[in-house]
């Protein structure tokens, strides 16, 4: 007997499955199960013959679903409802036990928490991979001068390993906002809850927050079944991590580009056209940009679901777990893309020390020496900025100017500009906490190092 009289509709029972994506959960529903189930028999809500018969089922589960032989049913609805079915088909009663004080309201939050707390620590790692081929990339060019750009106009000169070391520490940033997001996923357990009230019978939910790992079981029901923030913070730390990637994915593509010619890309992450042969281009780089916006797009589509969302438990909450998952697939992907497309490139001294070379990005030198030697430093721009056009406007460089025109634009300048002019100098003088000067990179490199200890 049930309370439904038909069958469900074909349509209905295609949009209101989940298995399709959540059976990817299924090793923290064992977990979970495991643990509810040996709370149960703890506290004698079931007996310890059932338990040993429970788990003996479970073990022969996990077998089929690593095997891939577990087999799952039409009417299976979810991974919850598949692993509950096939346990009481291979066990009987015990297993038509095992769902005694809980729901899936509680199980399904819990089993999404175990998850996303899986899925951030697989983000670390891929962050502390990146950050490691970056700071070895940073060491190899440790005093490689290219030019840094603001408005994607050459500004001032920097060694590369001090471009390269600015995405470690935005790397580094959300590196801390997966731990973050760990922490809380593994604060308060939802297990236990039931569907949303508590549950008639004298559980532990301490002990079975203990086994799973949970810091507590949460003080309540209500919030416990009802609660994605998990999942939210998740999705937030991957679309800002994400975004630093399609940054480093735009300036790898314009690295590579034969205007710039800065990097080579390793043929590996490089792809070709169909029509026009001799091009190799940097897919992997765009592909970098574009898979950003897919993960905000997650976010953006979670705190919607969300959004005015009644408590407690309501449907719309099935819809969170794909927006995690593919966001965490695409992270995951994007982050060693990253990282081998940089340690197999080959970055191009010749071409950025030329760019480097471009006098113009002393201009902020000369003024600030001006500066030195007394003269206020809106008038030390303007004098410069004369400078500047004179070269421009005459084709020529700014050493090419003669002491006699470098006096007619102020008495302040003389012959001493022109070795302000090597970039090295530029580079060296950069000596402020955090510049790019050889005595300051250094510094940062060790703490860069220290990150990864
Ligand atoms: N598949 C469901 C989900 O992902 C499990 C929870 C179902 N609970 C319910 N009351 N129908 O949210």
């Amino acid at each position: 007997m049930s309370r439904f009289s038909e069958p469900q509709d074909p349509v209905f029972r295609a949009m209101n499955t989940s298995l399709g994506f959540d059976r990817r959960m299924w090793p923290q529903d064992l977990r979970g199960s495991r643990a509810h189930a040996r709370m149960l028999a703890a506290r004698g809500i079931i007996g310890e013959d059932d338990l040993e018969v429970i788990l003996r089922g479970f073990a022969q589960i996990e077998g089929e679903l690593q095997d891939g032989s577990f087999p799952f049913g039409a009417d299976d609805e979810d991974i919850h409802m598949a692993v509950e079915r096939r346990l009481t088909e291979l066990v009987g009663d015990p297993g038509a036990r095992l769902h005694t004080a809980r729901s899936r309201n509680d199980q399904v939050a819990t089993d999404f928490a175990l998850w996303t707390a899986e899925a951030a620590e697989r983000a670390i790692a891929g962050i502390e991979g990146l950050m490691r081929t970056l700071v070895e990339v940073a060491e190899e060019h440790r005093n490689w001068p290219m030019p840094a750009y603001t408005h994607l106009q050459r500004a001032q000169p920097v060694y590369l390993a001090h471009h390269l070391l600015a995405y470690v520490w935005m790397l580094e940033r959300d590196r801390a906002r997966f731990r973050f997001t760990r922490e809380q996923a593994l604060r308060r357990m939802p297990l236990g809850a039931g569907a949303l009230a508590g549950v008639n019978f004298d559980t532990d939910r301490t002990m079975t927050a203990a086994e799973l790992g949970f810091d507590a079981p949460a003080p309540n029901s209500i919030d416990a079944v009802s609660n994605r923030d998990f999942a939210l913070d998740y999705l937030g730390a991957a679309a800002t991590c994400a975004t630093h990637l399609s940054r480093l994915g735009q300036e790898i593509v314009q690295w590579a580009s034969e205007e710039f010619g800065f990097l080579v890309l390793p043929d590996a992450w490089s792809s070709g056209s169909s029509l026009m042969p001799q091009k190799k281009n940097p897919d992997c780089a765009e592909l970098l940009r574009a898979k950003a916006p897919r993960i905000t797009g997650h976010l953006t589509a979670l705190l919607g679901v969300i959004h005015a969302l009644p408590l407690t438990y309501n449907k719309d909450l099935q819809e969170d777990k794909e927006h995690v998952f593919d966001a965490a697939d695409t992270l995951e992907q994007s982050l060693a893309a990253a990282s081998g497309m940089i340690a197999g490139g080959t970055f191009r001294k010749d071409r950025m020390a030329a760019a480097a070379a471009d006098e113009l990005l002393a201009a902020t030198d000369l003024a600030d020496e001006l500066v030195k030697r007394g003269v206020p430093f809106r008038q030390c721009h303007a004098i410069v900025g004369g400078l500047v056009r004179e070269a421009v406007d005459s084709g020529r460089k700014l050493s090419d100017l003669s002491d006699d025109e470098l006096q007619a634009q102020s008495p302040h300048l003389g012959p001493w500009i022109r070795e302000l002019l090597e970039p090295l100098s530029l580079l060296e003088r950069k000596q402020s906490q955090g510049g790019t000067s050889s005595l300051r990179l250094t510094e940062q490199l060790e703490l860069a190092h220290g990150l990864l200890a």
